[in-house]
């Protein structure tokens, strides 16, 4: 019998290595608030105190208020954190592009440029990323590629941008990782959340991404998450499709836009499956998009994860 995890041991053991692998230099970690890169900044913290920094790039495709959020609670660990505001540089990258792949593309390599920027100016040398076990799976079995597994692109990082990587998380699947956090003493907020995609919203906007469409799918973000804080799922969010359709407001047909609803439970995100949601909560997200954000149709994605991913793109 495989002995059960220790969260604990774990800590102290990954504490460790971290600290000889960072040795004398200093480190830098990119945060988005996700469980992932927050437990990966404790732990940073933990091993070499100020000498890591957290940043938290904001790229305009997070959510709201993400930015704040994420540093105050940091501060609270003791973790060293900067807010660095580049969304210009983003949508630049994206501007014009459709394809899912192109998109991703565009989105890692702003990605890593501006924490290479970031890095050459305060001499740092190493970057931790919270990069987990599905991960690395699903990225070397061709299911997806993940904005921070460099390697399978044949990246070095090293010659590329100037830093050494290292994923002290990489053996561990998310219910683990969520123990981890626990015990690391971040908030339920931080170790409850549901995952978002590095990516942000770039990727629940299909086809070319606008500070527009960006803005509108923010803030039917906002509607979906509130609307289902109760509903126990792994991930719940609306996706912006490319395509309109034909609707009815104020007596006037209006060509205009289709949201998608995703709703899904998962254990790792290796396999998920539509969540039945009640059909009056249903009736109240599509009610508060439409009348809210003059969305013409609202639709519920069915699909399992196979032959679906958990996100369109
Ligand atoms: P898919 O869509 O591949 O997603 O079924 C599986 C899980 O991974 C998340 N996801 C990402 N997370 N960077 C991330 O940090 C990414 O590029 C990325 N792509 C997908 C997705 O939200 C789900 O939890």
């Amino acid at each position: 019998m495989p002995k059960p995890f220790d969260p604990e041991s774990f800590i102290e053991q990954k504490t460790r290595e971290l600290r000889e692998e960072i040795g004398e230099e200093r480190a830098l970690v990119a945060v988005s608030g996700g469980v992932d890169s927050m437990t990966t900044a404790v732990l940073g913290s933990r091993a070499v105190g100020d000498r890591l920094l957290a940043v938290f790039l904001n790229d305009g495709l997070m959510r709201e208020k993400e930015a704040e959020q994420v540093s105050k609670i940091l501060r609270k660990l003791g973790v060293k954190v900067e807010v660095k505001e580049v969304s210009k540089k983003f949508f630049e990258a994206l501007k014009g592009k459709t394809d899912p792949e192109e998109k991703r593309k565009a989105f890692r390599e702003t990605f890593y440029t501006c924490l290479s920027e970031i890095a050459r100016e305060k001499k740092i040398g190493v970057l931790l990323q919270g990069t987990i076990a599905a991960d690395v799976v699903e990225t070397k079995g061709g299911v997806k590629t993940q904005h921070n597994v460099l390697e399978q692109i044949g990246i070095n990082p090293l010659e590329k941008y100037g830093y050494r990587i290292l994923e002290p998380l990489k053996e561990l699947y998310k219910p683990q990782v969520r123990e981890v956090a626990r015990k690391l003493g971040l908030p339920p907020e931080v170790t409850e959340r549901r995952p978002f995609p590095g990516p942000g919203l770039s990727i629940r906007v299909l086809g070319e991404v606008t500070p527009e469409k960006v803005e509108l799918v923010r803030k039917a973000t906002k509607i979906v998450e509130e609307e289902t804080k109760d509903t126990p799922c792994f991930q719940a969010f609306p996706v912006l499709m490319s395509d309109q359709a034909t609707g009815v407001i104020k007596g006037k047909r209006r060509y205009g836009r289709i949201i998608v609803l995703r709703i899904v439970a998962s254990e790792d995100a290796m396999t998920a499956q539509p969540v039945e949601l009640p059909w009056a909560l249903l009736r109240r997200i599509t009610e508060r998009l439409t009348s809210e954000l003059g969305v013409v149709r609202v639709l519920y994605d069915l699909t399992p994860k196979p032959p679906a991913t958990i996100e369109f793109e």
